[in-house]
This record gives C-alpha cells, structure tokens and sequence, in this order.
C-alpha cells in the first residue's frame, strides 16, 4: 500500500550547528547583508510553498540578484555541507521549493531583467524571475506570443516554470515550457557556471543538456537565465463554452474535436463539482449544465471562425446542450479568470484538498473519469476534477475536512496513480513530482530508469545537497 508520506522531511538530516553558523558567516561575508537573511520569521515564510507538503524552515534565506550571488551561495553550500533549496516565486503544486532538511534557501525571484525582446530572432532572454504572466505582456507589445501559461501567471516565475517544466491551457496546441526553451545558463553544486543550448531554432549539437535540465525540479542545477522561443502573436482568437450534461458527455465532445483534425489552442474540461465552484466565485452557467468544455481558438480571423464552427458542430454533434462563442474581450477575460482561479476556488470547498494532475491517453479520459467516480465513492471522498482535457491532463482533486479522513485520501491517491499506470499514462503532466510524488515513482518508472537518474543526480551533485527529497522515493517510503 502506497502512502503519502506526511513526514517526508523526516529522513533527511540538518545541517550540523556549526555548519550552519560557518555557512551564515560567509554568505554574509559574500553578499553582504541585505541578501541574506536568517531571523527565524523570515525563514519561517520559505518553509512552503503552494503545495501541502511539509517543510523544515531554512536556517537563511539567499536573495540572489545576480549568477555572481548564485555562484558564491552554492559555492558555500558545498564548502559547508549544507543543503540548498532554489526557489523563485514559490507557487509550485508538489513541493519542488519546499526546503526538507532547513539549510539554505535560494531565491532567484529577484532576478526579474527581461534582458532582450529579439523580434528579428523571435526570442527573448530573461532572468528566472521575471513572472511569466509580465513576459507575455512584454512579448505580446512587440507581436510576439510566448504560449506557456500556467494558470498561476500572474504570480508565477520562469525560473520554477523551467524547474517543473510547467504547462497549462494552451499546452494542448504549442506544447509545455520546454517545448520553448532553447538555452539556460545555470549554476551548479560548487559554483560553476554552465551555458547550454543555443540561440537558432535549430541545432543538434551534442546531448540535450537544455531538456534535462528543465524539468530537473531544482535538483540538477540553479536556473540564472533562460533564452525562449517565441512565435508571431495569433491575430485573432476565440472562446468557446460548450455545455453538457455529464464529464462524459464532455470528454467524447474532447475525442470528436480531435478526431476531426481540429488543434484549439485550449481544450478544458470543468466537471459539475468545478462548474459550482465557478458559479460560486458569480459566473453565471446554465443551470442545466453539469459539464462544460471551454475551447479556445486562434490564428487568422477568417480561419480562427470557421475553426471556431467546426468545433461547435463537434460538440454539437457529441450532444452538447448548448454551445456558446464569449461575444466580447470582457466576456472571454471573465471566464479566463473562472478558469486561471480554480485551484483556488477548488480550495474553498473544503478544508484540504490535494490536487493532482494526472495524464491519460486522450482516448482513456472517460475510463479515468470512471475510475475515480469508483473510488471515491468507495473510499467516501469527495473529488471534483477539471483540467487540460485535450492533452488528457486532469487535476483530480481529492477533498476532505477532518484528519481521520486522510488516509482515506491517501488509500484513493494510489489508488487514482494505480489506474493510471493501468491506463498506460503518467504520475504529472506538469507540476512534476516534487516531495508529494515521491512515494510513487516507482509505480510508474522501473528500477533500472530510477537508478539511472540518480546516477545523473550524483554527477551534478555528488554530495546530494542540492534539492534534496525531491522526485525520487525515500528510504522512508514504503513501497507501491
Ligand atoms: C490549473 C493548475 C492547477 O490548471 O495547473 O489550474
Ligand atoms: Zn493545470
């Protein structure tokens, strides 16, 4: 029986007295005092992150402004042996930020330069912390589109988005982070500095380190800087709400805009438990409706229309109860904003929740809804899921309010991991595997591939001080 192991921080050993006062004495020495911080309520606020997993407050907390203040930090991390937590904006769903044996925690949030908007080259280089939702306006003043947009833009930065190769909505068409990424600079364990990648669209020289990187959950190296693709920004765009009466009516709609050789840019599914959260925050949706698919075109005017038709008739076809074009730039923000603040609207429904988010092939979205209709109802937790339909990536969200319903919860996340192995998909489709995962790596990944991922942890990190307790099962952890 697999389980979510409340105390994953348990495992892991802190730092001994006096290499903590050694590591607080040189950070301070190297960056001066205004850059760190070691009073214990500051420390206290880099704990966590916007996930429930459980963290060890660091012992000083590291405000990099530059690749120089990133380099000296993890220069005298590795000197002392204490532990380091990278960190941007901080909002990351499995606990990729969260420190588990205190130490040092690294903010990059402060190194928010949009260096260059290259229009010619259709790219732009930034600091980790730039916020992802600023670089889309930045991007989008010059014509240019950079399409990653998790639904926390407003407060999320590049640097986690590289770290967790995050995705959202619009993933279904332009695909994740590291689809866009062509080059990073980073710092690893020791302070070394590494640039990979390139600055041409093409270009096939020597390992992918680009694409291990990103993705790596902090546990590699520290992202200092990021050169990302960007495309033409879409001339027009168009929303579309289809209802139904029923996920399932909803995903076979999903199966038939596919089918039929239609590429929204957004394909999303809210269940009934989502649609109440959303009326709930004063969208009004036809009472009738119990699901609903918000579809999301773009491209040439006149092509974006007939696009925008011929997936209506695919929902139509697939008994939508009704299908709705957002008549104006207001109506569209209004139902963006529904849609960008269900995590947290999900949140209010109960105590606690956890949130997964699942993948699926797109043709097994109906068995997966099925599967967790069964096991919450035998498991008597409440669900509500929602998600990136198109891409057959659902947040499954388990709710409950009082502790002696855990491990009830917990009995119904593996079960949900089980069934989607059994599907043939995958533990994250995009907020990776952080401490929460951890546990049930194994249920999707073979021994032999694990092992060989840690082996490439030990060459970039042969101290595993960097991110520790991240991706990879415990000692703790029992098995799937
Ligand atoms: C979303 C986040 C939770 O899609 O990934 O809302
Ligand atoms: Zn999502």
């Amino acid at each position: 029986m697999a389980r979510v192991t409340a105390g994953a921080s348990d495992s892991f050993a802190r730092p001994s007295a006096s290499a903590i006062d050694r590591a607080r004495l040189l950070l301070e020495r190297a960056l001066g005092p205004s850059k760190v911080a070691t009073s214990r309520d500051v420390c206290e606020r880099y704990a966590a992150d916007d996930s429930d997993a459980p963290g060890v407050a660091p012992d000083a907390v590291v405000f990099a402004r530059s690749a120089d203040d990133v380099a000296e930090a993890l220069e005298i991390a590795s000197a002392t042996g204490v532990p380091v937590t990278p960190r941007a904006a901080g909002t990351g769903r499995t606990g990729g930020a969260v420190p588990v044996a205190g130490g040092i925690v690294l903010v990059t949030l402060g190194m928010s330069d949009i260096k260059e908007i290259d229009r010619d080259e259709q790219l732009a280089v930034v600091g980790p912390g730039v916020v992802t939702g600023a670089l889309h306006e930045a991007v989008e003043r010059e014509g240019l589109f950079y399409p990653p947009d998790p639904n926390s833009l407003a407060t999320c930065a590049i640097g986690g988005n590289l770290a967790e190769n995050a995705g959202g909505p619009r993933a279904f068409k332009y695909g994740v982070t590291r689809d866009h990424v062509l080059g990073v600079e980073v710092v690893t364990m020791g302070g070394a500095r590494l640039s990979c990648g390139r600055r041409t669209v093409k270009g096939v020289t020597g390992y992918d380190v680009t694409a291990l990187l990103v993705g790596s959950e902090g546990t590699l190296g520290v992202f200092t800087e990021a050169t990302l693709r960007l495309r033409p920004k879409p001339a027009a765009v168009t929303t579309l709400l289809a209802l139904f009466d029923g996920a399932r009516a909803a995903v076979c709609a999903v199966s038939a805009i596919v089918a039929a050789g239609l590429v929204p840019r957004c394909l999303e599914l809210l269940d009934a438990g989502t649609l109440d959260a959303v009326r709930a925050r004063g969208v009004s949706i036809d009472p009738r409706a119990s699901a609903m698919l918000l579809v999301e075109v773009d491209g040439d005017p006149r092509a974006c229309e007939l696009e925008a038709e011929r997936v209506g008739e695919a929902c139509v076809a697939a008994s939508a109860l009704d299908v709705v074009v957002a008549q104006s730039a207001a109506q569209r923000d209004r139902l963006w904003a529904a849609r960008r603040e269900l995590s947290p609207a999900v949140r209010a429904l109960a105590r606690h929740k956890i949130s997964e988010d699942v993948v699926v092939p797109r043709q097994r979205l109906a068995d997966l809804l099925d599967a967790v209709a069964r096991t919450s109802e035998r498991e008597g937790v409440r669900s509500v899921t929602y998600g990136h339909a198109g891409d057959g990536n659902l947040h499954v969200n388990f709710l409950w309010n009082d502790a002696s319903e855990r491990p009830a919860v917990e009995r119904a996340t593996a079960q949900l991991f089980r069934d989607v192995v059994a599907m043939r998909g995958t533990l994250s489709g995009e907020h990776g595997i952080g401490i929460l995962k951890a546990p049930y790596l194994g249920l999707e990944q073979s021994p032999a591939l694990i092992a060989l991922q840690r082996d490439l942890k030990r060459v970039f990190d042969p101290a595993g001080l960097l991110n520790p307790g991240k991706i990879f099962p415990q000692a703790g952890h029992r098995a799937c």
